[in-house]
């Protein structure tokens, strides 16, 4: 079993955004029992909350469900993952800062640098104070974040057709 983990500041708009895009991948390509895929955020703010309904009606367009409730990311969850995606440098130093091993460094990742077309280092911003074309500019980041990583794992894991 291979076990992403998509991590953003609230858990509430870009990690279930992509949770929610990469389940539906990963049921479109038949590997329910080879991935699981979950989410959490660096802060506590909003834990037990569901995606910010701005989220859900972006990834509804394009009928994607986002199913996550808000929770935190712990240390714990570098023993849970192989593959702990962070949406923006701040997160990805928020997730590196409670490591405890160099091999837990290895596991993060920006989902961007899993996009052909995102500069290295890019971040997927932070839409919650944005209108709503911000919600659909991170589904299009995510989606092409996803589409990526979803190939790496296959080649990696011999997950191929
Ligand atoms: P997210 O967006 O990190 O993509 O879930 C945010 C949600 C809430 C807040 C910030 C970002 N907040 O400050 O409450």
């Amino acid at each position: 079993m291979v076990r992403v983990c998509f991590v953003c500041l609230g858990n509430i708009c870009r990690s279930p955004t992509g949770e929610g895009i990469m389940l539906s991948l990963v049921r479109a390509a038949g590997l329910e029992s080879a991935i699981r895929i979950d989410s959490a955020g660096t802060s506590a703010f909003h834990v037990g909350e569901p995606a910010d309904r701005r989220s859900r009606a972006a990834a509804e367009v394009h009928g994607v469900d986002l199913p996550s409730r808000a929770r935190q990311f712990v240390a714990a969850d570098f023993e849970r993952f192989d593959y702990i995606i962070a949406m923006d440098t701040s997160n990805k130093r928020n997730i590196l800062a409670l490591s405890q091993k160099s091999t837990d460094h290895q596991k993060v990742s920006l989902l961007c640098d899993f996009d052909p077309q995102s500069k290295k280092g890019a971040s997927v911003p932070d839409p919650y104070y944005g209108g709503e074309s911000g919600f659909e500019h991170v589904f299009q980041l995510c989606k092409r974040g996803c589409e990526g990583l979803l190939a790496h794992i296959r080649e990696q894991h011999g997950l191929m057709d």
